[in-house]
């Protein structure tokens, strides 16, 4: 397969009172996945914008703000403000995802929407040219450690199918329950951007798992 692959860590996997360690132990990664939690769009609280401020500051490698939290218009501009190279809102949270994409564009980000696993793509996929990367939830969003489910691998197949259709550059994440395995179903199902939390940050060698990962994805 000929398609760039993009490794994604995420750290809600890492150990949040070492972030600085934590996020050099990724330093040969293409980003680093920000899982942004409200306890209200998930119920589950992780950080929110002086956190992020933070790890932007200290990361060694771009990063992928993914934002689990309602009222997306109001704040994920914010993230692209603070430098975040990508950042990412559900299609729920949103009033007005167009307009709020280009927002974030506006403020220098990639903008990015994401579907859970009930959310349909017909929406996303009408407006392709709005997206620079559309995620296509593996788990019910939420927590890491859960187990990739494999019947959305027709929905990534749908999503890369509209793309490839359209000629268009969308970038195709696939986040939870990404590892040595369950990477090489989704990359020949057409993804071509991985988050991992658990496969990355429990190894003992998280370099070696990124490019264990990265192989596995470029041979499927
Ligand atoms: C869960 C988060 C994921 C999480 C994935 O809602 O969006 O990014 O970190 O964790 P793993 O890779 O353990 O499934
Ligand atoms: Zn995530």
């Amino acid at each position: 397969m000929t398609r760039a692959i993009r490794i994604e860590p995420s750290i809600l996997a890492a150990d949040f009172v070492n972030m600085e360690a934590e996020l050099q132990r990724i330093a040969t990664a293409d980003a680093v996945h920000v899982d942004v939690m409200d306890n209200h769009f998930v119920p589950n609280l992780t950080f929110g914008p002086e956190m992020v401020t933070r790890v932007q500051a200290v990361s060694p490698v771009p990063l992928d703000v993914h934002l689990m939290i309602t009222d997306a218009d109001r704040w994920a501009p914010g993230y692209a403000e603070l430098g975040a190279f990508s950042v990412t809102f559900h299609a729920e949270a949103s009033e007005d995802p167009l307009a709020l994409a280009a927002a974030l564009r506006a403020r220098g980000s990639r903008a990015g929407v994401a579907l859970k696993p009930a959310t349909p793509i017909d929406d996303v996929v009408a407006h392709l040219d709005a997206y620079d990367q559309i995620l296509v939830m593996t788990i019910e969003p939420g927590f890491g450690g859960q187990s990739f489910m494999d019947d959305m691998l027709a929905k990534i197949a749908a999503v890369r199918s509209a793309i490839d259709a359209a000629g268009a550059g969308t970038w195709l994440q696939v986040d939870g329950g990404i590892n040595g395995a369950t990477i090489a179903r989704a990359a020949a199902a057409g993804a071509d951007t991985f988050v991992a939390g658990t496969s990355v940050y429990g190894a003992d060698d998280p370099a070696a798992a990124i490019a264990a990962l990265r192989e596995a994805a470029a041979t499927a």
